[in-house]
């Protein structure tokens, strides 16, 4: 899939040998499309403001619609630009025009886009499906964003997102799979297959980039854009396999992150650039700063001006500036002053084309017409992908003495601002939706209960109304609170420092559950939240995240029964946020918590998390029985035997989790190492089998280096990282 025929390099090499070092240096500058006329903010910080809720996607559109826009068309033909992100498919076909047939030497444009969980057709934020632990699920959803992207002509998405993520303020946990690298990695490597691979047709697959490049995740505090600190040990077992994982699946592109890491940032950082990504993993394609980052390196006080911070980026390996003009604007004088080699540009601008050759750009450069418009209406088929993917995510956190599912016969209160939101189903970085696609809670509850009435009773932007809870109880024989955050609390630029529910609807909830009837909470948010009052106080909790276009109907689903939830979190959930972060594999400290008062603990707050990593209950139960570890030549055969004890048909995620007991550095106390769905019909059981690798039983050291060390290892199997079966092995490598 990645090799670039014997045709396709000589073109290369004939482009670059025709090549100005002027029309170099625009193949290396990605333009933010200007927006102007009395509103003078790039149009990526326009989205930005859309999807933090600073504007409505009505005022955005307006905006769109009466501003002037500078598209750089005369920086095209002269070609000075590469790059620009553009959804609008006969916009694309405009500038691509002025490209391939009035610049001299006719090099196509590569449009890219946030594609963060889908495009048109919408489906769960990533810490959401990262929960079905559904790998083929990953791929598909990736496959249908990226033909509905490619039909409006954004061949390159900045997705899969890959952050391991474990501290829970940070708003950006809710674009990434989750805390652990296992997960992280499957993720990434089952996205960039969905994205890239499918080469049927040069409108089925799109070029992904990883981001954000590298430990962005690991944001001191949690707050977003922080300094990063690390020991290598962390960087290499925990926050770069996935990004090797998903350069060794074929991925094309990465995008360097904002953070710096142990003070340098990664938009100019060598070591993580060229040594690790592009001489270690042998990244095919290039590197892509995130937005105005190489300006930032000034802020951050690491160049002097533009200039330098330019000369470093691009001396780094870092090959496209998003955004800021640096590149266009000094790199010629930073090569004529021989501050850059040409031997830098060059290979930059090599991996630029490479990308574009292998999206097929050179051969096919526009959206065709018949496929212009396709993508109005939705096809049936992405509707039930984004369906079947909400129904997977959803989590079933509590379920006090069967409260659910409901009888859809049942009289139901649905109550809460949040469930008559359309727009509130999407989350945050979504868009390209559109409101007329969006099943909120409320519809989709109309559509399958028969006696239901909704009274909104108070959100997070609006204030309690005791009057509609009066109303609610009275006439519901079971009450649905939707509660949770707005899209804009979560994402980008929104990080909290207080993870609990907004107070306005614990409030709300409280009220509830005072008149006596019985309330199942339905959350809405992005992020694990700190639930320990909820945990304590109402009867039934469902983890429905942001769903996606379909997620009312999902909801619907799970809360009648139709469909048994399988969820489990990517991500533990703390009890309280001073814990964060938490996280289930940890390093042991040399006295773990415990009861006394000289061990590694809160003297106001449990040691382990309210809900662990895998954790996610079912409408009916698992038993797991008879695990045994048989040592092979080059691997270890895990088996377990999994009952469906309850009287419904249900699936589990069996997951697999070792611990090196004694290692030259301190390990996990637990590492998820594979895991399965497994779909059992009441009574049924059935041995699950895993294969390990022995390979795959190391770990990096300090100096990055791959261990494999005899001794003890532990193995467990189980239905959450907390609660497992264990067996132990000794093992010489
Ligand atoms: C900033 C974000 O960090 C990044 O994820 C995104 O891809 C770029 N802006 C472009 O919109």
């Amino acid at each position: 899939m990645n090799r670039l025929t014997k045709q396709q390099e000589e073109k290369i090499q004939d482009l670059l040998s025709q090549m100005t070092l002027d029309e170099k240096i625009g193949q290396l500058n990605q333009e933010s499309v200007s927006i102007v006329g009395g509103f003078d903010v790039p149009f990526e910080e326009l989205i930005e403001m859309m999807t933090d809720g600073r504007i409505s996607q009505e005022e955005f559109e307006k905006i769109m619609s009466t501003a002037e826009q500078d598209y750089h068309e005369d920086d095209i033909r002269a070609g000075r630009v590469s790059s620009l992100m553009i959804q609008d498919p006969e916009k694309v076909n405009e500038l691509q025009k002025i490209a391939v047939e009035e610049s001299r030497l006719g090099i196509p444009l590569i449009f890219g886009l946030d594609v963060i969980h889908g495009f048109r057709s919408v489906y769960p934020i990533a810490i959401a499906e990262a929960g079905s632990f559904d790998t083929e699920l990953f791929e598909k959803t990736a496959r249908m964003a990226a033909k509905e992207s490619r039909g409006h002509g954004v061949a390159w998405h900045f997705a899969p997102m890959i952050d391991v993520a474990r501290d829970a303020r940070w708003g950006r946990v809710s674009e990434g799979p989750g805390e652990d690298p296992h997960l992280v990695s499957e993720f990434a490597r089952a996205k960039v297959r969905g994205l890239q691979n499918d080469h049927s047709s040069p409108g089925n697959y799109v070029a992904a980039c990883l981001k954000h490049y590298v430990a962005y995740g690991a944001c001191e505090s949690g707050r977003d854009y922080n300094t990063t600190s690390m020991a290598p040990y962390m960087l290499y077992n925990t926050y770069l396999p996935p990004f090797k994982a998903a350069v060794e699946e074929g991925a094309q592109t990465v995008m360097a992150s904002f953070n710096d890491l142990n003070g340098v940032p990664c938009t100019v950082n060598p070591f993580t650039l060229r040594k690790i990504l592009k001489e270690t993993y042998h990244l095919p394609g290039f590197v892509v700063s995130d937005a105005n980052a190489i300006r930032e390196c000034v802020t951050h006080g690491i160049a002097s001006d533009e200039k330098d911070a330019g000369i470093q980026a691009v001396n780094a390996g870092l090959d496209m500036d998003m955004g800021t003009g640096i590149y266009r604007d000094h790199l010629k004088e930073a090569v004529e002053e021989g501050k850059v080699s040409m031997d830098v540009i060059d290979e930059a601008v090599e991996r630029v084309l490479r990308v574009k050759m292998w999206l097929g750009l050179f051969d096919h450069p526009y959206v065709p017409e018949e496929v212009i418009g396709t993508y109005e209406e939705l096809p049936a088929e992405h509707v039930a992908l984004a369906r079947k993917a909400a129904e997977e995510s959803i989590v079933l956190l509590k379920n006090e003495n069967e409260l659910l599912p409901i009888d859809p016969k049942k009289k139901v209160s649905v109550v809460g601002e949040l469930a008559d939101k359309r727009e509130e189903v999407v989350g945050a970085w979504s868009i390209s939706w559109k409101e007329k696609d969006c099943v909120s809670v409320l519809d989709g509850m109309k559509e399958r209960f028969e006696n239901l009435e909704y009274f909104p009773c108070g959100g997070p932007s609006t204030e309690i109304n005791e009057e509609e809870i009066e109303k609610a109880a009275k006439y519901g024989d079971v009450i649905i609170a939707v509660v949770g955050e707005l899209v804009s609390m979560s994402g980008e630029a929104s990080s909290r420092a207080d993870i609990t529910l907004p107070d306005c609807q614990r409030e709300m909830l409280k009220k509830l559950l005072e008149t006596g009837k019985p309330v199942v909470a339905v959350l809405m948010n992005g992020r694990p939240l700190a639930l320990e009052w909820e945990a304590e106080h109402v009867p039934a909790i469902v983890e429905a995240w942001h769903l996606g276009i379909q997620m009312g109907n999902a909801v619907a689903s799970v809360l009648s029964g139709d469909v048994n939830p399988s969820g489990h979190l990517a991500s533990s959930f703390p009890v309280v946020t001073g814990q964060c972060p938490i996280y289930y594999n940890h390093p042991n400290t040399g006295r773990p918590g415990g009861k006394s008062k000289f061990t590694s603990r809160y003297l106001d707050a449990p040691y382990d998390s309210l809900y662990p990593f895998g954790y996610g209950l079912s409408y009916t139960a698992f038993s797991f029985e008879d695990l045994a570890v048989e040592e092979r030549e080059d691997s270890l055969a895990v088996s377990v035997s999994v009952k469906n004890t309850g009287s419904r048909k249900g699936t589990e995620i069996v997951q697999l989790y070792m611990r090196d007991v004694t290692a030259s550095i301190v390990r996990p106390v637990k590492e998820l190492k594979d895991f399965c769905r497994v779909e059992l019909e009441p009574g049924e059981e059935r041995k699950v089998e895993f294969i390990l690798p022995k390979q795959k039983m190391g770990f990096y050291n300090n100096e990055g280096e791959y261990c494999l060390e005899n001794g003890e290892f532990k193995i467990y199997v189980g239905g959450n990282a907390r609660e497992c079966m264990e067996s132990t092995v000794n093992l010489s490598f």
